[in-house]
């Protein structure tokens, strides 16, 4: 399948290298190119190395500006900061977007105030909400917000796999291929759909906890597994 992803953080780039693993043709979105290839500096204090060094390993991940990576794709992730998503898929063009499934990873926070970050959106709206809202034409499916980038695509890392991952969205069909996806390509075996994409609030707003969580396990390897 061709896949975009946008997105040149963490979790672009572990999205990215997984589908292409799984023989997908990859392109990963960015505002520019030679920018994104000319920055030297690590992200993450020091964890996330300069984009032109990981791409020197994952050289298959083809590389387009947002416009040119949308125009390509049968389906879209977007991993971009939550407060610039809806710039980033204006940027793209919603002729781009229409009919496609776009599988929304951000989560909607403010780090204006320092750590830790705030909601920008949150109890009566959500991001992904703003996202169908704005691009009626796209079928969005808000999933993998929870779980930290590396968790996305190995869910077996985290107690065997024994936990839980969670679908929101409007258009079933799309929601259906989005667990079909986690399924096959990444191993996600426990995924429940939540419902229309209304809630998805829940999902976005498990993000202060899922931030304390990390402070006091001392690592983001964790999630959530629903017992009843
Ligand atoms: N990190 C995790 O493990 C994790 C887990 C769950 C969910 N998330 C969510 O996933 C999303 C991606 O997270 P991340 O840590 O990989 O990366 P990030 O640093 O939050 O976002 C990087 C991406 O956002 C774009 N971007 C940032 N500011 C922009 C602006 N002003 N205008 C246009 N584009 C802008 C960047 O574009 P360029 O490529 O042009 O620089 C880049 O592609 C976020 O919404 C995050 O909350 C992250």
């Amino acid at each position: 399948m061709n896949i975009s992803v946008f997105g040149s953080g963490m979790v672009g780039r572990t999205l990215s290298a997984k589908l292409v693993e799984r023989r997908h043709n990859v392109v990963l979105g960015t505002r520019d190119v030679d920018a994104l290839l000319a920055r030297t500096e690590a992200g993450m204090g020091g964890r996330l190395p300069p984009f032109a060094e990981w791409h020197r390993d994952h050289s298959s991940v083809q590389l387009a500006p947002f416009a040119v990576a949308a125009e390509s794709a049968d389906l879209i992730f977007n991993a971009t900061a939550g407060e610039a998503t809806l710039d980033v898929l204006k940027s793209a063009g919603e002729e781009n977007l229409d009919g496609k499934i776009l599988i929304d990873v951000s989560n909607p926070l403010d780090h204006s105030s320092g750590f830790p970050p705030t909601l920008s959106v949150c109890n009566t709206e959500s991001l992904a909400e703003q996202i169908q809202a704005t691009f009626s034409g796209a079928r969005v499916v808000k999933t993998l917000n929870t779980v930290t980038a590396a968790v996305m695509v190995e869910p077996d890392a985290v107690e065997g796999g024994d936990h839980h991952i969670f679908v929101s969205g409007n258009d079933h069909e799309a929601k259906d291929r989005v667990v079909e996806l986690l399924k096959s390509e990444f191993g996600w075996r426990n995924v429940i759909d939540l419902g229309d994409i209304k809630t998805a609030r829940g999902p976005e707003m498990y993000l202060p906890l899922w931030l304390q969580l990390m402070g006091n396990l001392g690592t983001p390897m964790f999630n959530i597994k629903v017992a009843h």
